[in-house]
């Protein structure tokens, strides 16, 4: 099995190479393929990734180019995991926004829309590249933000699954709690790519039993801690929003608090600068402990699962991932994209039935749906009346004023990334 990663001189590639050399049983890859155009991060995370694979006796290939057809050739299924502006481009995503007293942040709300438009041409690009020399490979995107990348990759007709680590994270997360197998939690998770809500813990399986208020009574300090968000909104809720909703839920007291730290891109730059001076270490060989501190937790785990179900082996039978709704979420057009339990298999990922959604969920899942439809026509069709109707849909935009005043610097900041423009 041959898999490709583009993005794969990016600093979270060894928690990857870590998830493929652990689970090789699930996936046996025989051929892995780091795709990336800047050759010297590719060396010292292609040099690291082999020592990861020959210490773990992992009999796979790693190879190591520039060269995006070449490396694609012949690939079972490519994850996406580029970022197109690099940090660079994040930084002015999380700081542009604060200027107009809105949230900084490279997948919500404004900061969201630009990393959308410098996106989804590039990642339509590769996907064509993808298709041409490999039509049967399926796409795994990665790429932020998912939910809008998935669904130009899935209107332009390829073979596409979105996926995020959220869901993962609180899968084992519950099961650490509750002191039950991580295989055995089953979340009821509904909603939009970083707009989720788990609304039920089950174990076993999508018929077991509920087990979400004996977890919020017994850890609801150690569910809220990690969101951020004050327990007793969580109580009040009964159901556990994704650290994203703090966005939302917070968002006057979230842009008071960016305002006055450094931004996430900076502490992140300043990561990666360390990781890849260890990474060029020949005697390290494991990823390092360090990793850990980005947001990407688990994130190989999710891989290699949607990747073994997809090429035919023995991945989790339910998975969250993000796909069309098709009537999932009635209240939704067919076309959406949702990020929900689906079945997955050799055919792509059919989302399981879901529950009538609340509408204090619903409510905003819908009007964030409306968002990304207009960002994905700004997206592909460029214009500036485009990208102000996109944010003024956005529901932590809203107001003329905001939207004018954020198109303005979007446009700015993202010039070189926008053909357009
Ligand atoms: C989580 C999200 C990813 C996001 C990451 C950011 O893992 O699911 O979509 O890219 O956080 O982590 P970072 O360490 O770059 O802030
Ligand atoms: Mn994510």
């Amino acid at each position: 099995m041959k898999l490709a990663v583009v993005g794969g001189g990016s600093t979270y590639t060894p928690e990857l190479i870590d998830g493929f050399a652990r689970l090789r049983d699930t996936l046996p890859v025989t051929e892995l393929v780091l795709v990336d155009p800047a050759a010297d991060r590719l060396d010292l995370v292609g040099g690291l990734a082999r020592r990861i694979f020959a210490k773990q006796g992992h009999e796979g290939r790693i190879v190591t180019t520039s060269d995006l057809d070449a490396g694609v050739d012949g690939a079972d299924a490519v994850l996406l995991q580029l970022r197109v502006g690099g940090q660079a481009a994040r930084e002015r995503d999380e700081t542009w926004p604060l200027e107009c007293g809105c949230v900084g942040q490279e997948t919500t709300g404004a900061g969201g829309l630009a990393k959308a438009l410098r996106t989804v041409p590039v990642v339509l690009d590769i996907a064509e590249r993808v298709r041409r020399t490999n039509p049967d490979a399926w796409i795994i995107d990665f790429t932020n933000p998912v939910g809008i990348v998935t669904r130009a990759l899935l209107q332009a007709g390829h073979k596409a699954v979105g996926l995020c680590n959220v869901a993962i994270g609180f899968q084992r997360k519950f099961a650490a709690l509750l002191g039950v197998a991580p295989a055995d939690v089953h979340l009821d998770h509904v909603g939009l790519n970083h707009l989720t809500w788990e609304t039920g813990v089950r174990i076993g399986g999508p018929e077991g039993e509920n087990v979400l208020p004996r977890l919020l009574a017994e850890h609801g300090d150690a569910v809220a801690d990690d969101l951020r968000l004050p327990r007793a909104v969580v109580d009040r809720l009964g159901v556990v929003p994704s650290y994203y909703l703090r966005y939302f839920y917070a968002h006057d007291a979230v842009v008071e608090e960016l305002r006055t730290k450094p931004s996430r891109a900076a502490e992140v730059a300043a990561m990666e600068k360390q990781l890849l001076e260890m990474y060029g270490d020949p005697a390290l060989d494991e990823k390092p402990e360090l990793l850990s501190k980005r947001g990407g937790a688990f994130y190989s785990e999710a891989a290699v699962d949607l990747a073994a179900s997809l090429l035919g082996g023995g991945g989790s039978p339910y998975q969250v991932v993000n796909t069309y709704n098709r009537g999932t979420l009635p209240f939704l057009p067919d076309d959406a994209v949702i990020e929900v339990q689906a079945a997955v298999g050799p055919q792509g990922a059919v989302p399981l039935p879901v529950a009538p959604v609340d509408p204090l969920y619903a409510g905003l899942i819908a009007n964030v749906t409306a968002y990304e439809d207009l960002a994905l026509e700004a997206a592909l069709r460029g214009g500036r009346d485009r990208v102000f109707k996109a944010l003024l849909a956005h529901p932590l935009v809203g107001q003329f004023g905001y939207a004018d005043g954020l198109t303005d610097r979007l446009i700015a900041h993202n010039r070189e990334h926008l053909a357009w423009a």
